[in-house]
């Protein structure tokens, strides 16, 4: 329970802290069924870029193909923890990028985002290598040094104790392993700013009604992004939360930025 009286954010709303994760699961109970259709919709797929970056960066062993099958190689075993999974768009793309050896457990609190992800796993023969459990950024229900790499990708800012879900992430990663996050930013290129916050204002929520039936969901996508630390703020909460080499970068004009930090 969170002490009397204390608030955060909800979008532009202030509102107790302890409410905030319900208000937050109404908005991904109802967008779940069209939630990859929008963000193809809604970036003009540039979202697949910036999650090539995130994945590129995870850079999961492959295996060691040749013609000889002596010196064919299947690579090591690894292990990544995407927290926030949702629909499980990051583990599809790790699991894809790396060898038979790799492995994604997708996290998330939310059981109708899950179950979308579940259902493109089975559809994709990828139930083996793709697990999806329902369980909280900010209490992670895994033992500490468990995973070679942590992701989290737009689902940061929808965490009501940002600072718990950091150390949660640091707590379950293996000494040598790499947090990733990537998280929507400020955009710092002057005119693109307010083309930017024009589109983001009118046509994201305006997209909402038209393809979700929802225009108050994505009022408060577009509004949570504003109120998201910078990105040199971000990297002081990690460093804290006990990462070592914390570094980001910022991606289309400031629209993204892809944070890294290790567990050293
Ligand atoms: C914008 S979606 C991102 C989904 C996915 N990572 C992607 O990039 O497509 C945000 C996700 O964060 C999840 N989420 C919000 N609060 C959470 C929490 N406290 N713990 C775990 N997941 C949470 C939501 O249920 C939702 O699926």
């Amino acid at each position: 329970m969170a002490p009397a009286g204390k608030d955060t954010h909800f979008g532009f709303r202030q509102v107790p802290l302890d409410d905030k994760q319900a208000l937050v699961d109404d908005v991904f109970h109802s967008v779940a069924r069209r939630y990859d259709l929008m963000n193809d919709l809604m970036s003009g797929g540039l979202h697949r870029l910036w999650k090539d970056t995130l994945v590129i960066a995870v850079d999961p062993p492959r295996d060691r193909p040749s013609a000889d099958p002596a010196a064919r190689a299947p690579a090591r075993s690894f292990a990544l923890l995407d927290v926030a999974g949702g629909t499980g768009d990051i583990a599809f793309r790790v699991a894809a990028a790396g060898g038979a050896g790799t492995r994604a457990t997708v996290v998330d609190i939310n059981a109708d985002m899950l179950q979308v992800g579940k259902e493109r796993a089975a559809e994709r023969g990828l139930d083996d290598a793709i697990a999806f459990l329902e369980g909280n950024a900010e209490a992670l229900p895994f033992p500490d040094r468990s995973y070679d790499a942590v992701t989290i990708a737009f689902g940061i800012r929808n965490v009501p104790r940002i600072d718990k879900a950091l150390a949660e992430a640091h707590r379950v990663l293996r000494l040598g392993g790499r947090f990733l996050c990537l998280e929507f930013s400020a955009v710092d290129v002057p005119g693109l700013d307010a083309l930017y916050d024009l589109y983001s204002f009118n046509v994201i929520p305006a997209l909402g009604r038209a393809v979700v039936g929802d225009a108050e969901a994505y009022r408060y996508l577009v509004e949570s992004i504003r109120r998201f630390p910078r990105p040199d703020a971000f990297a002081e909460m990690m460093r804290a939360a006990g990462f070592r080499r914390v570094a980001f970068q910022r991606m289309t004009g400031g629209i993204v930025a892809l944070h890294s930090g290790w567990r050293l």
